[in-house]
């Protein structure tokens, strides 16, 4: 861990990440893979969640128990990969609010362009959890977040499974209080701005497009 960069190093998360590089894991494996490690990300980033407690009646006796304090937390998913990331959390904090960031990266100057945004109203109160899969150049994640702080998000994480060095540097230069957390540290873009020596597309692996 490197200020605020976290890297998951449990074994688990490791080995099925391993699965998931591997060019011949089908699209069904690769995407119960993300949806497994999603959830231990997700273990990992919501570790330091605020508890109260709750007066309950076990079977036995009455006890105060601790349960998560404060408003529910916002789950945000950068379209179209995110979504991969997203199920497993839900699945994990079905409670949670989920807002949607469009934005798709323009091949050419690997700018990204937003076509949509929907998030929850209140996102001012709420730790919000911002998912992609690849920090590659850290454009489109730095523009999500752009938007997140702009509709008022305060507290806010960034879940990836793959992270670039360059695009750990170009978040941590335009938002340096977002806390990213990640499966791996990969080695360096290559000219496409593709994480080597990474996954592939990670959309493209998911949906089963290409
Ligand atoms: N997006 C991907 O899906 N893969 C990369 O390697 C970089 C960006």
């Amino acid at each position: 861990m490197t200020d605020n960069l976290t890297v998951v190093t449990h074994p688990l998360v490791q080995h099925k990440l391993s699965l998931m590089r591997d060019k011949s894991a089908p699209t069904p494996l690769f995407r119960q893979l993300l949806r497994e490690i999603s959830q231990l990300l997700a273990y990992e980033i919501t570790r330091e969640l605020a508890l109260t407690t709750k007066r309950i009646n076990t079977p036995l006796e009455p006890m105060d128990a601790p349960v998560l304090d404060g408003k529910k937390l916002a789950l945000v998913s950068i379209l179209r990969a995110g979504n991969g990331l997203l199920d497993g959390v839900l699945e994990l904090i079905p409670g949670a609010r989920v807002g949607f960031v469009g934005l798709y990266r323009d091949e050419e100057t690997l700018k990204p362009v937003q076509y949509y945004f929907k998030v929850p109203d209140t996102l001012e109160d709420r730790l919000v959890i911002a998912v992609d899969p690849m920090l590659a150049t850290g454009n489109s994640s730095v523009a999500a977040i752009d938007l997140l702080k702009r509709s008022g998000a305060k507290n806010i994480r960034f879940m990836c499974l793959l992270a670039a060095p360059e695009g750990v540097k170009r978040m941590q230069e335009a938002h340096p209080d977002v806390q990213i957390v990640t499966a791996a540290l990969d080695s360096h873009l290559n000219a496409k701005g593709y994480i080597v020596p990474g996954l592939g597309d990670a959309g493209d692996r998911m949906f089963g497009t290409k």
